[in-house]
């Protein structure tokens, strides 16, 4: 059976990735954008409605509709888990999308709402929870676990039996040594590489990675 129609949440430039690459890599028709009606600039994005949210589940019920929720970083990944529960609530299945052009090995586990974009490595027996962004040319090593809400840039290399910490920011290029666990709410700088387990609610940054003062909740503005 064909897979169902989506509806992408968002109209941002990620919403615009996520309707390429569904559109052209994937087995999804693309119906429409949704998203808080203040924050509607045109009734159409690439020739589909672009919906106010509190009119999705009439227009495109979640009975023939599945939802995909394309949201960057903000608040340190918040703003995409906060619609990620609202679509649920609504009763909205989540889709995923995985690269055609990703190496991802025959036992690895990817949850929903995932947004896995090419070139990643996800080695055997790797987990990737829900709500989780790689984008492109990430390296994640053998038993390897990513937890919910990370958003992982480019071409970082994860080693293997790793934890990334749920909600955790990771730029590009950073490096991770063998068996190292990324506490809750991190971020972590472009080129930092990492060479012990890390603290929650940190921002690490250079090599050997250090510590700011600052907090990473703080430095991403969250609000709770
Ligand atoms: C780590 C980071 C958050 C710091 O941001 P910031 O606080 O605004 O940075 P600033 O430019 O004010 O620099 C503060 C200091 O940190 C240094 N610094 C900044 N980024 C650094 C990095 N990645 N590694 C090492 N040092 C860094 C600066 O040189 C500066 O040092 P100084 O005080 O001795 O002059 C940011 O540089 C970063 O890495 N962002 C992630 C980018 C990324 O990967 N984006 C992916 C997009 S999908």
């Amino acid at each position: 059976m064909a897979e169902k129609p989506l509806v992408i949440i968002g109209n941002g430039e990620i919403a615009e990735m996520a309707c390429e690459y569904f559109a052209y890599d994937s087995d999804r028709a693309v119906a429409a954008f949704a998203i808080g009606a203040e924050y509607i600039k045109d009734a159409t994005l690439h020739e589909r409605p672009v919906v106010a949210l509190d009119q999705l589940a009439t227009l495109y019920p979640p009975d023939s509709h599945d939802a995909f929720v394309a949201i960057g970083d903000g608040q340190l990944n918040r703003l995409r888990r906060r619609h990620v529960d609202a679509a649920k609530a609504q009763g909205y299945r989540l889709a995923s999308y995985v690269s055609s052009r990703a190496f991802v090995w025959r036992n690895v586990e990817i949850g929903e709402n995932c947004f896995i974009l090419e070139h990643n490595v996800l080695q055997p027996f790797t987990q990737v929870g829900d709500n989780v962004t790689l984008w492109s040319g990430n390296h994640i090593g053998h038993r390897s676990v990513i937890e919910d809400d990370v958003f992982m840039s480019s071409h970082v290399v994860v080693s293997g039996f790793c934890r990334i910490g749920a909600r955790s920011f990771v730029g590009v290029n950073a490096a991770l040594a063998h068996q190292v666990q990324i506490g809750a709410d991190n971020f972590i700088g472009m080129g930092a590489v990492i060479t012990a387990s890390t603290e929650p609610d940190g921002i690490y940054q250079g090599n050997p990675a250090e510590r700011r003062t600052i907090s990473a909740k703080r430095f991403c503005r969250v609000r709770e």
